[in-house]
């Protein structure tokens, strides 16, 4: 099932708290010379218009990035590089974040399935370094992992619109980090009033931090929040996620 469109959804709070993080990340990630891989199951298309029919249509942005004054912090640093490159309504996905903070001996690695999303994600993202393959995201990054460079991130963010995702995740992980256990790996999922995130996180049996934040949305369809898994943590993430919450204030309540 391929209904899910990612371009209802750039921008708002759940992008914005997923980003921030995943900007902080890779930069503490690339502190040192070494090369690292970045691989996500479910890329999307790596760029949105703000501006679009799309986007107006929800207008989330207005409640995310659109209502956020960012100082200084790598997301704002993305999202300048991209408005320089492609105009004042541009919001960078996943994919244009890590190319935009990762260096020459890096790597990227990028899944996604839909045909439309795939050509998009194509045309925006394609060049040195970047790998990209039309497939499933588990099969996809379960099949080139262990990668080269072995240090690295993974990023798994479905659009859950099958009740046993939130499972399948769980599950996914433990195959992924048995395979590759150097690997950290980010996941994000929706807080819904139905709580299927539960399925998820009382189905991994491994480490993890867990970072939950909550927000209004006027049509949020269900959604009252957004949440994040790390396993594998590096050192100092705890700093990173204070540093989020400060930044992101203005839009998102942390949860306890
Ligand atoms: C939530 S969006 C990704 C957003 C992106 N990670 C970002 O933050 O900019 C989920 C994407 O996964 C794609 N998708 C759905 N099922 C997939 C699968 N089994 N394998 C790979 N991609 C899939 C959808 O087409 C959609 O573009």
């Amino acid at each position: 099932m391929l209904s899910y469109q990612h371009s209802y959804h750039a921008g708002g709070p759940a992008d914005v708290h997923k980003h921030l993080v995943l900007a902080e990340l890779l930069t503490l990630l690339t502190q040192k010379s070494r090369g690292i891989s970045y691989l996500e199951t479910h890329a999307g298309r790596g760029l949105y218009d703000l501006a679009s029919d799309d986007a107006k249509k929800t207008n989330e942005a207005a409640e995310g990035i659109n209502a956020l004054h960012l100082s200084d912090c790598p997301l704002a640093k993305t999202l300048q590089n991209m408005r320089q490159k492609h105009g004042g309504n541009a919001y960078p996905g996943s994919p244009m974040i890590a190319r935009d903070i990762l260096r020459e001996q890096d790597m990227l690695h990028l899944m996604e399935l839909h045909p439309v999303e795939y050509r998009i994600l194509r045309q925006n993202l394609m060049g040195d370094g970047v790998s990209l393959h039309k497939r499933d995201g588990y099969e996809g990054v379960f099949a080139i992992t262990p990668p080269k460079p072995r240090k690295g991130l993974v990023l798994i963010d479905p659009s859950y619109e099958i009740k046993t995702e939130y499972a399948q995740v769980a599950e996914f992980s433990h195959r992924l980090m048995a395979k590759w256990p150097e690997a950290t790996i980010l996941i994000w999922y929706p807080l819904l009033e139905a709580a299927r995130h539960m399925d998820l996180v009382d189905g991994l049996k491994l480490p993890f931090i867990k970072h939950e934040v909550g927000f209004d949305l006027k049509d949020g369809q269900g959604m009252t929040g957004s949440g994040l898994i790390l396993i594998n943590a590096p050192y100092r993430s705890d700093e990173i996620l204070q540093r989020v919450e400060k930044q992101s204030a203005d839009i998102l309540r942390p949860l306890a």
